[in-house]
């Protein structure tokens, strides 16, 4: 029963952002529960390095690397054609790369940097559902899941517009699950608090942020990314059948319900 529920044989997943962080930490989990998984980011040396390390870290030869930069949105059919061509289908999409090239005053934003994350970080995949879903809702089946952040909750004087579409990606989950459910389609993001990734290094690696993991944090710590391992293979797996339209926090308990 334990090993059925969470069994991940059968499905084949694309995860965009799996080169370093919390993509790759779920890319081994995803593996080592047995999917056969398309890694994506943008720097092709490093994601075949990756894809040898999770060969051997997992056991699971089934990893295909693809190098895509997910701000060029145009060309994402080179992206899921070749997922397709190496899966055959694709049932989880993981939709877990996010830019952030503007720190400072939304009243400020130029036109481009706000384009950049809102375009990247929303429409992009907005755009990779669109280019799956169909496949998906003659299945009869999928699961998507975003990477969204706790910055989703919450006004910031420096990460406005990030956060801005950090929530706006919680808009399009929430839609996309009212219009798939009927498909038996699945839609779910995560919302990492402050996790220990080069992403957020400018955040966590100071004074600053080791106090706020005292102060603000309940568990005490900063995350890590295997704290991501458990909810990539939940929401993946048939465990989570009946979850949908979900933001779920991950952040050691520093947003919590209210
Ligand atoms: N760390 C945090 O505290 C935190 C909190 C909340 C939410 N998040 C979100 O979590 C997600 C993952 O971030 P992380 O913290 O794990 O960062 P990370 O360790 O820096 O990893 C980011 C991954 O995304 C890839 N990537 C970056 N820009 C890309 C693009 N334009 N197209 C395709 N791939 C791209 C990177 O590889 P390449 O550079 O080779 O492309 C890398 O594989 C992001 O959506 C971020 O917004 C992070």
């Amino acid at each position: 029963m334990r090993n059925e529920l969470f069994n991940l044989s059968d499905k084949r997943v694309l995860i965009t952002g799996a080169s370093k962080g919390m993509g790759k930490a779920m890319a081994t989990a995803l593996l080592g529960y047995g999917a056969h998984v398309v890694i994506s980011s943008r720097k092709q040396e490093q994601l075949e390095a990756c894809a040898q390390e999770l060969k051997e870290s997992t056991g699971n030869d089934k990893v295909y690397p693809y190098a895509f930069n997910m701000s060029n949105e145009n060309e994402m059919s080179s992206l899921t054609d070749f997922a397709f061509d190496r899966l055959g289908y694709i049932d989880v999409i993981v939709g877990n790369a996010g830019v952030n090239p503007y720190y400072g005053s939304i009243e400020e934003i130029s036109s481009d940097a706000y384009q950049k994350i809102m375009n990247t970080n929303v429409y992009a995949n907005l755009k990779l559902v669109n280019l799956i879903s169909p496949s998906m809702r003659k299945r009869g089946n999928g699961s998507i899941i975003f990477t969204s952040s706790i910055g989703a909750f919450k006004p910031s004087t420096g990460l406005g517009a990030y956060n801005m579409s950090k929530l706006s990606l919680l808009g399009l989950t929430r839609n996309l699950a009212a219009e798939l459910g009927p498909f038996g389609i699945r839609v779910n993001s995560i919302c990492p608090g402050l996790i220990k990734t080069d992403f957020a290094k400018a955040i966590w690696d100071s004074p600053e942020g080791e106090k706020r993991a005292k102060s603000d944090i309940p568990l005490g710590r900063l995350g890590e990314i295997d704290d991501f391992k458990g909810i990539a293979v939940y929401l993946a797996s048939d465990a989570s059948s009946y979850m949908t339209g979900q933001a779920l926090t991950i952040c050691g308990g520093s947003n919590m319900w209210t």
